[in-house]
């Protein structure tokens, strides 16, 4: 209930080896559409999250230097996947999208994975190397639904997290908005935040289902 409903701050940290670790748990992920297995995205190499998400980029950066690209990547992969739980879809918003820019130019320096202080829900993402994609951040936060259960509205085991997914399929979030960003020192890698509005999980409700009011 909305009582003792409160703000969660998502948060996910990737370094290098478990991203490896998380790809190789694919085989445990449900059947990517078009009926394509997912054997060969394994190891050291990136699955292709574009790909997996059925997104054509017209060129391998083009979400770097253009914002339209950005803006259809990132709201794809998101509606992609509410579009799997029957979900209304998300409509870009310039404000959170501006919001994120300007928060993500706070990190340039130091490229800390620190949430903002805004009411928004908003998802995270570190890379150490800089070639993340939209698509891979989402990809990386729908794939903690295989840790969540809506029977019990838990995620599980600990310390599994699963805000980030349940903050995509937030029924009664209607508004996104993403930045991405390479920091000041290429070695400090890059970020990815996605803020969103109204902000998701309120404690004890089902992201699936419309708030009581
Ligand atoms: C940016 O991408 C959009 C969508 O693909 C395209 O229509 C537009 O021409 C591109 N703009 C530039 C400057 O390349
Ligand atoms: C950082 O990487 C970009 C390419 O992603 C490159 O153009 C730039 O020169 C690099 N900057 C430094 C300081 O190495």
């Amino acid at each position: 209930m909305h009582t003792f409903s409160f703000f969660i701050v998502l948060l996910i940290f990737i370094f290098f080896n478990v991203v490896t670790a998380t790809q190789s748990q694919q085989s445990l992920s449900p059947p990517p559409p078009h009926g394509k297995s997912h054997h060969g995205h394994h190891g050291h190499h990136r699955c292709n999250a574009a790909k997996f998400f059925g997104y054509v980029r017209t060129s391998p950066t083009a979400f770097l230097n253009n914002q339209t690209e950005l803006i259809n990547e990132f709201l794809h992969a998101h509606n992609w996947v509410r579009s799997e739980y029957k979900l209304p879809a998300l409509k870009w918003d310039e404000n959170l999208a501006s919001f994120a820019r300007k928060y993500l130019m706070e990190r340039y320096n130091d490229c800390k994975l620190v949430h903002s202080t805004a009411n928004y829900g908003e998802n995270m993402f570190w890379g150490k190397k800089l070639h993340w994609t939209p698509s891979d951040a989402v990809y990386y936060w729908y794939k903690e639904k295989t840790w969540y259960s809506f029977e019990t509205l838990k995620c599980e085991p600990p310390p599994k997290m699963c805000e980030h997914f349940t903050q995509i399929v937030w029924r009664d979030s209607t508004h996104v908005g993403c930045a991405l960003q390479h920091c000041k020192n290429n070695g400090t890698g890059m970020l990815i935040a996605c803020e969103y509005n109204p902000a998701g999980n309120y404690v004890n409700e089902n992201p699936l289902v419309h708030a009581a009011k």
